[in-house]
């Protein structure tokens, strides 16, 4: 007896299906609630056109160029990262610096790593592409436009979520730090990471957008902003100093555990002669710098010593720690941090020895701890003379 051909193909067809729904992805795996809130996209039919970011250009420029210009792109080629990672012999650096989309592995996991594509780093698709629902997911609302766009975009408030940013940017606990801020409690001061750094802009066509510069780290005018620096006489050869984190929101300086910035005197005798000395650092110490301790453990603590400005004489210093307003005793998961706490400051009173004659006081940005004062963002400065 022989099977009728029709019956062959029907099973090979229905065979066929189960395998593909057998092994498609399904949004509830891994842990992955986004997958279970996306609309499913059912008018598409294609699957995206699009294989790399440069593609995304022809419709989309202005974000392109910000994306560009940016460390998100960054983040494979950087000869920083190169270094440290031994060109990537090091596979534990991949997943964050060349990664596959986030809602592959779902909203709030770690994303896998990629090997296509090295020199667009943390690309479009890392952040906009479902792949379960083959869709790229924007805040929309999209216009009738984005029915025919090869992008195949789909609105969606999840892109505006900030667990989109905590699978890589909570490694040093950003994330963190900033749901313990006044900036992450409901009100008129809420402002997420994407309110400071995809800060809102106009598009050339009216519509509203975030430019994607993603500024930083590196980005000096943005840096000046992380902090206020006040200096005023507290009597005879007498300056009190307040450093606030009044801009970050979040630890300053955040994240990159090799960040540092400082606070320097200049001290110059009347013969002009220039002593240098480094009066603070705020840092979050790397675990194997066992040396390194903060003197100023909790809000409200102080301390005291004697520093010798080299060929004036001694330099008395009195610091404290100057709690925040808003829930100012926050856990804090590196107890020899010297960053400052989002809403914190930090005052010195100097007091000056006899010989000095002017004084001029920097605060320093340095991407890593060696960085010279020429290389360094040179944040705020004070000048004054004592006599
Ligand atoms: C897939 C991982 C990943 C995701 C998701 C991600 N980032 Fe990043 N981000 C990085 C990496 C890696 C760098 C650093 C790259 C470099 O400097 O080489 C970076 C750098 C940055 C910087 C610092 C830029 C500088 O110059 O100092 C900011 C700010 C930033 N990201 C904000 C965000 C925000 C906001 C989100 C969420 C909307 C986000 N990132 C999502 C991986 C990610
Ligand atoms: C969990 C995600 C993640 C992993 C894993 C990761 N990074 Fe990063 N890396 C980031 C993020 C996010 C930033 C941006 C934050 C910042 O600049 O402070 C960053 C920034 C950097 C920077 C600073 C770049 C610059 O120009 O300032 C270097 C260097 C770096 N990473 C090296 C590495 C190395 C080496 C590894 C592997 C040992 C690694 N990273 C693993 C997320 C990650
Ligand atoms: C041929 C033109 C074209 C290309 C190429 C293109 N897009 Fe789009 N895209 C559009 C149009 C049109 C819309 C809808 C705009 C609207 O609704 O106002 C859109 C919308 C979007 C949205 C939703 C914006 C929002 O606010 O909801 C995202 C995200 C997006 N595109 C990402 C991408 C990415 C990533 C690429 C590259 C992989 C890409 N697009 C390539 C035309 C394009
Ligand atoms: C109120 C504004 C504000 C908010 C909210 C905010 N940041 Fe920042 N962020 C800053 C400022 C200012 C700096 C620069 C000073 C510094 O590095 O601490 C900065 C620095 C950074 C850097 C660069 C660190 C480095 O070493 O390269 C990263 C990464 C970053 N923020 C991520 C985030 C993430 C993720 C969130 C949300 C969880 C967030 N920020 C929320 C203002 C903000
Ligand atoms: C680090 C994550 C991230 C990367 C990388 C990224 N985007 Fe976005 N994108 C977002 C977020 C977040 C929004 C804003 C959502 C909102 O409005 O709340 C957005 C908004 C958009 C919008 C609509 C608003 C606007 O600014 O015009 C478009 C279009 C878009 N992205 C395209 C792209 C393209 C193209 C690339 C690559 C060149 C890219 N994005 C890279 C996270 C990212």
């Amino acid at each position: 007896m022989t099977i009728p051909r029709i019956v062959i193909m029907a099973a090979a067809i229905l065979a066929g299906l189960l395998l593909v729904f057998h092994v498609a992805p399904k949004g509830g795996d891994s842990g992955n609630q986004a997958g279970e809130n996306l609309r499913a996209p059912s008018e598409w039919t294609r699957p995206i056109g699009l294989s790399s970011s440069a593609a995304c250009r022809e419709c989309h420029a202005e974000v392109y160029d910000e994306w560009s210009a940016s460390h998100h792109r960054l983040a494979y080629v950087n000869p920083e990262v190169q270094r440290l990672s031994n060109g990537f012999q090091d596979r534990d650096c991949l997943p964050c610096h060349l990664p596959r989309p986030i809602w592959e592995t779902g909203l709030g996991e770690r994303p896998l790593e990629r090997a296509t594509q090295t020199s667009d780093g943390v690309d479009c698709f890392t952040c906009h592409h479902d792949p379960h629902g083959n869709t790229m997911l924007g805040a929309g609302p999209v216009s009738a436009a984005a029915k025919s766009a090869p992008c195949q975009p789909t609105a969606s408030a999840l892109i505006s979520d900030m667990r989109l940013c905590a699978p890589c940017h909570n490694q040093h606990k950003t994330h963190d730090d900033w749901a313990q801020t006044e900036y992450a409690a409901a009100g008129p001061g809420y402002r997420d990471c994407n309110d400071c750094h995809m800060p809102k802009v106009t598009r050339r066509d009216g519509s509203a957008g975030r430019s994607h510069r993603a500024p930083g780290a590196h980005d000096a005018e943005f840096l000046r902003t992380a902090t206020t620096f006040s200096v005023e006489s507290a009597g005879p050869r007498t300056l009190l100093v307040t450093i606030r984190n009044a801009g970050t929101g979040h630890h300053f300086p955040a994240d990159e555990r090799h960040r540092a910035a400082d606070l320097e005197l200049l001290a110059t005798r009347a013969d002009g002669e220039v002593a240098r000395l480094r009066i603070a650092r705020f840092r979050n110490p790397y675990r194997q710098e066992f040396e390194l301790r903060n003197p100023l453990r909790t809000p409200g603590a102080t301390y005291e010593e004697t520093r010798e400005i080299e060929g004036q004489g001694a330099l008395a210093i009195l610091a404290l720690r100057v709690a925040a307003s808003f829930q100012p005793d926050r856990k804090n998961p590196y107890p020899e941090s010297t960053q400052i706490p989002a809403g914190e400051a930090r005052v010195y009173t100097l007091r000056f020895p006899e010989a000095t004659r002017e004084v001029c006081l920097r605060f320093y940005y340095r991407t890593q701890p060696f960085q010279s004062d020429d290389d360094a963002v040179l944040l705020h400065e004070f000048r004054t003379n004592l006599d």
